[in-house]
């Protein structure tokens, strides 16, 4: 096998070109056959749903190279239900799980050279996506669809990896609507949630940690990812309608209660923030990200937590837990991972 010219450890969360792609297209009442590419590119209709309505959703998950070699890929059921739930959320074609799990496994096989090896800290990142490609002028769904699965090694997402980020609050910003499409994984989402991000960029922030939409006195999560804190040896993470449920998260909820910790999945308002001993952004990209300082840009408070650039016990503890689960160093006891059979060579 031909190793890419890549330094692995200096990878970060940007997308470098690999071998192929896989497609699958839905036309006249079913899914085709997966097809294979390696072209980057999709030729399209000019009246294609996706690219007036905005009829997209993607996934994101991501396949390990082991301490023994082996590959894992991180439950991808997972996403394949969250898949359906996004395209049954703005009226797509729900493309089956064990198809999605097909997918997934065929493109990963297919680009093996570009899976970082074990200890440089990179993975190989599958980013899922699904769009209306019929032509369509009047508002209506499309009746075809395509969902593309492309892979990329990927580094840390936020610059200085596992080391504490500061975040920022705006009542002057929404990612979502209250009864929108925040608990699923749509394109529109993202577009909606850019001039936030760049503001955070630009006052020197990794990111924005929005409010909940309605009240604006509760806590939803934070850019591309969940928000949860710790104290009293609890892990408490939002109850909120309006935010993507993490599969990060979720696991990290098991992991703490495997650590002897309480879980709380719960609305958790502003005035708590103080309270909190450790703070942490989690997903699929961010891992798990330790909040340094929090700051409300609309009034001058600022949070801030931990000593300066060390993340705390526990987010340090749930780190550990998760990735030697992805990394086959520890057993994976619940049985998230799937190991991904190459053909012998
Ligand atoms: N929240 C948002 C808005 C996201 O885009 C993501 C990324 O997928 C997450 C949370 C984390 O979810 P997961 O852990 O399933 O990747
Ligand atoms: C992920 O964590 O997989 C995400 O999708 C985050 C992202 C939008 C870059």
């Amino acid at each position: 096998m031909n190793e890419p010219n890549l330094e692995w450890e200096k990878l970060s969360f940007s997308y470098t070109k690999t071998d192929y792609n896989v497609r699958c297209t839905y036309k006249d009442g079913k899914w085709g056959p997966i097809e294979v590419s390696d072209s980057e590119y999709v030729p399209m209709h000019i009246a294609a749903a996706c690219l007036h309505y905005g009829q997209e959703s993607f996934e994101g998950l991501k396949a390990f190279r082991g301490k023994d070699g082996k590959v894992r890929v991180f439950r991808m059921e997972e996403n394949a239900k969250r898949f359906i739930r996004s395209a049954e959320g703005i009226s797509m074609q729900p493309m089956p799980v064990e198809l999605f799990c097909e997918m997934v496994r065929k493109v990963v096989k297919l680009n093996e050279r570009f899976i970082p090896p074990y200890g440089t800290g990179a993975s190989l990142y599958i980013r899922p996506l699904e769009i209306g490609i019929s032509a369509q002028v009047g508002v209506a769904p499309a009746d075809e669809y395509m969902v593309i699965m492309l892979v990329t090694p990927v580094g840390p997402y936020f610059k200085n990896g596992f080391k504490p980020i500061k975040v920022c609050m705006s009542r002057e910003y929404d990612r979502v609507a209250p009864k929108g499409t925040g608990s699923i994984k749509i394109g529109g989402n993202y577009a909606a949630s850019l001039n936030a991000g760049q503001k955070a960029h630009e006052l020197g922030y990794s990111v924005m940690l929005y409010l909940d939409p309605k009240e604006k006195e509760y806590l939803d999560e934070c850019g591309a990812a969940n928000f949860f804190g710790v104290k009293d040896n609890t892990y408490i993470t939002p109850d909120s309608s309006t935010v993507l449920p993490s599969i990060t998260n979720m696991s990290l909820c098991e992991l703490a209660k495997d650590l002897g910790m309480k879980v709380e999945r719960r609305q958790i308002p502003l005035s708590e923030l103080e309270t909190f001993e450790e703070c942490s952004a989690c997903g699929t990209a961010a891992v798990c990200s330790p909040i340094g300082r929090i700051d409300d840009l609309d009034n001058g408070k600022v949070y801030t937590y931990g000593e300066e650039g060390k993340a705390g016990e526990m987010t340090t503890k749930l780190y550990d837990a998760l990735r030697g689960i992805q990394y086959g160093e520890v057993p994976d006891e619940h049985g998230w991972c799937e190991i991904i059979e190459f053909d012998e060579k």
